[in-house]
């Protein structure tokens, strides 16, 4: 692998995206009851412990590129989010990004930067499962060890730091709606972790191949964008939910599937008949960890290991040819 000379970057660009990081209560202690996306980027840094000895020197940009609660993370936001990383990335003294974000959606919007940039540079997504006036927040800590970790010349591609543990962007899910140590990388584990502000890594780094049309996905309007929705199959699954897909537009479905990707018989004519319309159907489990193994026959799989909101995600790019 390649290795990076650390010296020579002089600046890391911190974006602010809004989240329970940027979070504030009127009643600190509560730590349900808070407002995400309220603090700005440059109030995240201030609180972070140690920042000058994490930089040794180095300079921090910030900039805010949006300010939402990450469960109304939308086409928009991604594709602004998306140039703002391609603007920095290209400067030659810019070493990497650190974006903060909300934990909720946090997942897709790493699969979907590492899907359309096209760099060797890091780009590290951090966090908070406190709002940053809770008695003991989170997330100064992450945003420094995303930072430790931002500026590590082994660190590359897209990673997601919570908690100490760094995950890589195609294996990264919320596993746990409160705790602290929030995100899983599943069977694959952690690629790293940060201890006492030093990265040990756990695998070697690799870089994961840009997607074909991420150019599209960088230009084109939003409003063009595929419509590719997920849907689950389950007990009592119902077709109408996918006719009522298909009659509306749908360009492509991702089927949730059980188990290793079989499909509620209720399903499976109204999904052929959609697939006979045009509507591009890939197939995923529904399964927290694993892949769908051996089914290749009936319908097309999405590439291994992506949950069901990645696989939306890579399938919207597919469909932008
Ligand atoms: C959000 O996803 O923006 C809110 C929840 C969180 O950050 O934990």
């Amino acid at each position: 692998m390649q290795v990076v000379d650390e010296k020579k970057w002089q600046q890391w660009v911190v974006l602010g995206t809004g989240g329970t990081i940027a979070g504030t209560a009127t009643n600190p202690s509560d730590l349900t009851a808070y407002t995400a996306a309220q603090l700005g980027v440059e109030v995240l840094l201030d609180a972070v412990p140690g920042l000058q000895e994490t930089l040794q020197g180095d300079r921090l940009v910030c900039e805010q590129v949006a300010q939402l609660d990450s469960k109304d993370m939308d086409h928009a936001t991604w594709q602004l989010l998306a140039q703002r990383c391609v603007h920095w990335l290209a400067q030659p003294d810019v070493g990497g990004i650190v974006i903060t974000h909300g934990t909720d959606t946090l997942e897709e919007t790493a699969w979907f930067l590492q899907s359309v940039l096209d760099t060797r540079k890091p780009v590290v997504l951090t966090c908070a499962m406190r709002p940053a006036t809770a008695p003991m927040p989170d997330g100064p800590g992450n945003l420094r060890d995303a930072l430790t970790v931002v500026r590590h010349p082994e660190a590359c591609g897209v990673l997601v730091v919570c908690a100490g543990g760094i995950h890589r962007a195609r294996d990264v899910q919320k596993v746990h709606p409160s705790r602290l140590d929030a995100f899983s990388s599943g069977e694959a584990g952690p690629c790293g972790r940060v201890e006492h502000s030093q990265v040990l890594w756990a695998a070697t780094q690799a870089l994961t191949p840009v997607h074909p049309h991420a150019r599209k996905a960088l230009a084109a309007s939003v409003a063009d964008w595929p419509w590719v929705e997920v849907v689950y199959s389950h007990a009592g699954a119902d077709a109408r939910k996918i006719h009522l897909l298909v009659t509306a537009g749908v360009r492509g479905l991702v089927v949730a599937g059980t188990g290793n990707g079989t499909i509620h018989q209720s399903l499976l004519t109204a999904l052929l008949e959609a697939r006979r319309q045009g509507v591009a159907v890939r197939l995923t489990t529904r399964c927290a960890d694993g892949q769908i193994v051996g089914q290749t026959a009936a319908w097309q799989t999405t590439a291994p290991g992506l949950n069901p909101f990645k696989a939306r995600i890579a399938l919207m790019l597919d469909l932008m040819a």
